[in-house]
């Protein structure tokens, strides 16, 4: 079962921080059709306009502008809403690895301040992004909640220490916190732009664009890519969880491995592209595959991913075949 049959008292708030990015718009636009109440907060340092004016028109949307490295618009945001779903960060493991100051200021202090500000303003449950880099150099697979390796980047180390932190306000303050590692997440409104994309989105756009896509690596590394719809799934059955099931980290991914080349081929066919890539180095803090056991999140927050590889990245493909077109006219 996906999350659309999920039910929430009639009045229930959420507040999506993030909201005008990729993984936060998408967790809008899904409460939206639920017909719940959300706000947004974005500070528009890595998300998009479109991506909340879209909602505008809807009475049951509103939107701040705002930072979470500022602790009152936290205290503000977070008055009279139910549910969090944190997801404002700044991504990006070689970015993190040339900006250690700013990660430890956005992703560690904002996030502490967001937990802080929901303790405050006596919210029912916390839930954030974290992310399987947290696994570091673990070699074994899958990957399992209680086995983690070492950091490779500072951006690994800002989602180890929120986990930290999340375990704390539960034990501490009876707070419900909920961290969710995400596992390589695609879909629609996936920023394709920049040094920083991430591959999916990249590599359709450029395909698209007749460009020669790169391959950091020999193409061999392997991903568990997750497609979005699960991922919205897991934030709102989280925001069901048991008091018991807090203060925890949960692996959220579809279970699956794919290996980078064959992604390339698939999208490639897909798009109806003979295109030869270029292979790079790999990049530094890369770990070389991940896949993760779903077991833990099965169990406590009755996650059970509907959306398969194949059918996410199917339905990611139509949506940039129409947006990259609309872009280009
Ligand atoms: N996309 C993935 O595959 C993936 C994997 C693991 C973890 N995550 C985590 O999921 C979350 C969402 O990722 P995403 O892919 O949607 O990224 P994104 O960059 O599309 O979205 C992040 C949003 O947060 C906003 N933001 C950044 N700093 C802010 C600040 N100081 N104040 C207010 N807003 C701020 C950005 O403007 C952006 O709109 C992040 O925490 C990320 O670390 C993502």
């Amino acid at each position: 079962m996906g999350y659309k049959r999920l039910t929430f008292p009639k009045n229930a708030k959420f507040l999506v921080t993030g909201s005008a990015g990729f993984i936060g718009s998408n967790l809008v636009e899904a409460i939206l059709n639920l017909g719940y109440q959300v706000r947004g907060l974005d500070n528009f340092s890595t998300g998009k306009k479109e991506n909340v004016e879209e909602f505008l028109g809807n009475p049951k949307y509103e939107f701040l502008e705002g930072d979470i490295r500022d602790f009152d618009t936290c205290i503000k945001v977070c008055e009279g809403v139910d549910f969090v779903l944190h997801q404002a960060a700044w991504g990006s493991v070689p970015r993190s690895i040339e900006m250690p100051l700013l990660y430890e200021e956005i992703n560690i202090k904002g996030t502490l301040n967001m937990m802080e500000a929901s303790r405050q303003t006596n919210v029912k449950k916390f839930v954030y992004a974290s992310s399987s880099s947290v696994y570091g150099d673990e070699p074994n697979l899958p990957k399992i909640e209680g086995r983690e390796g070492n950091v490779l980047s500072p951006y690994a180390l800002t989602k180890k220490v929120n986990e930290e932190y999340g375990k704390l306000y539960s034990n501490l303050y009876g707070l419900d916190t909920y961290g969710l590692r995400y596992f390589n997440v695609f879909g629609r409104r996936q920023n394709p732009d920049g040094v920083y994309a991430a591959v999916i989105p990249k590599f359709i756009k450029q395909l698209i664009n007749n460009e020669q896509p790169m391959i950091n690596g020999d193409g061999k590394q392997s991903r568990d890519f997750t497609y979005i719809e699960n991922v919205i799934e897991a934030n709102l059955k989280a925001c069901k969880a048991s008091h018991e099931a807090g203060g925890q980290a949960y692996n959220i991914a579809y279970g699956g491995r794919e290996y980078l080349i064959d992604l390339y081929n698939i999208i490639s066919k897909a798009l109806g592209k003979e295109i030869v890539p270029k292979f790079g180095t790999q990049r530094l803090g890369d770990i070389k595959h991940s896949n993760a056991d779903i077991s833990k999140a099965k169990k406590f927050l009755d996650y059970d991913p509907e959306w398969d590889f194949e059918q996410g990245i199917k339905y990611t493909i139509d949506s940039y075949k129409k947006t990259i077109f609309v872009h280009s006219n």
